[in-house]
């Protein structure tokens, strides 16, 4: 990638976007082992800082997180590797991971970091496969990887790998409780099967994407049906759960749900005020919560756009180190010094 004087670009640094489920069906289990889905993801920005360094041949991977692995069971090392076999490139990278999305909260924080270090090396290697190109790597990495190339609302259907952008686009405000307690995403499938019933006629996530999303009516419909499964696998956060459902519902939340298999669990509004008080009333009650919006198509794309277009200051700046989980929802933004919008569902 040729810069400014037309050396060559040698450090990247991007942002890799969390997720949420708004809605997520499990319609059976496959011939390969995993489960037909059919859910509607949604980026929203929250975020992992990704710095990557090139290098002659050496490839590794740091995260400032004790439960990120620093060798090949870390999937962003595996998306590097995957490219320079794929590619058949010699050169090297150092990935540096600055962690801010909870670990094992279904908010995607590993599939996203490794769609960023796709769609940075293949930039940084002058590979040139682009989105589309990268993805069958991403499909070969796991489930969730695909939709981190696309980013905005999406329905994925599928193993949840087949990903097709919606296009009406959701711009709302999100309050997220973490608990810091991973559970394991597959672990919640295998629960699955035991109540598995088959669910060709359930048809929630169609209504939700066939709807006009006139006036916030369509977001009633959606359910997660990994919850049971993931309360049966983690029951200490039964208690938990409930209590946050209450007030994240009494705070006018149009959607609470857990996101993918949890430990997460988010609600969704359409004003930041009221997103604002469901906050501080979680926070009185001793829960650590973040604030997040959601990211659009065009924003997701945008960032890439930007990010790629030029070279970035290498180290991950203490500015964003500082950060904590709990201002999320006043830094900045994809979209811009947007001022905070309710939710709207933009035409892309
Ligand atoms: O693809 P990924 O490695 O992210 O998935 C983690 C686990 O979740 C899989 O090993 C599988 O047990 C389960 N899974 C599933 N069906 C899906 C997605 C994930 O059973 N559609």
């Amino acid at each position: 990638m040729a810069v400014k004087g037309g050396a060559p670009a040698r450090v990247l640094r991007v942002r890799a976007f969390a997720k949420v489920n708004l809605g997520l069906e499990v319609l059976g289990l496959r011939q390969d082992g995993y489960h037909e889905l059919r859910t509607i993801f949604q980026t929203i920005d929250l975020h992992d800082d990704v710095v990557i360094h090139l290098r002659p041949r050496a490839l590794d991977v740091e995260c400032d997180h004790p439960l990120v692995p620093g060798d090949e069971g870390n999937l962003a090392l595996r998306a590097a590797l995957e490219l320079r076999r794929h590619a058949r490139v010699t050169r090297g990278a150092r990935i540096e991971i600055a962690k801010r999305i909870p670990v094992g909260g279904g908010l995607g924080g590993g599939s996203s970091d490794a769609a960023a270090v796709l769609l940075a090396l293949d930039r940084l290697w002058g590979v040139g496969l682009g989105p589309a190109g990268l993805q069958p790597l991403a499909r070969r990495l796991g489930a969730d990887v695909p939709f981190f190339l696309t980013g905005g609302t999406a329905l994925g259907l599928g193993r949840g790998d087949e990903v097709y952008p919606l296009w009406t686009q959701v711009r709302a405000h999100l309050v997220i409780v973490a608990p810091d307690r991973p559970v394991s995403t597959s672990a919640v499938f295998a629960r699955v099967d035991q109540s598995l019933t088959p669910r060709e006629n359930s048809n929630t996530i169609f209504r939700f994407v066939s709807s006009d999303l006139e006036g916030l009516r369509a977001f009633p419909v959606l359910t997660n049906d990994l919850e049971r499964a993931a309360l049966e696998e983690a029951p200490d956060l039964a208690p938990q759960v409930r209590r946050i459902r209450g007030i994240l519902v009494r705070g006018g939340a149009v959607l609470a749900s857990l996101s993918g298999s949890g430990s997460s669990f988010f609600g969704l509004y359409d004003d930041a005020r009221r997103a604002r008080g469901a906050q501080s009333v979680l926070r009185d009650a001793g829960f650590e919560v973040l604030r997040a919006r959601t990211v659009t198509l065009d924003q997701y794309r945008g960032f890439w756009a930007r990010s790629l277009r030029g070279l970035r200051d290498a180290r991950v700046s203490n500015q964003a180190r500082s950060r904590h989980h709990g201002d999320h929802g006043r830094q900045g933004h994809p979209g811009g010094g947007r001022k905070a919008q309710g939710l709207r569902v933009d035409r892309v």
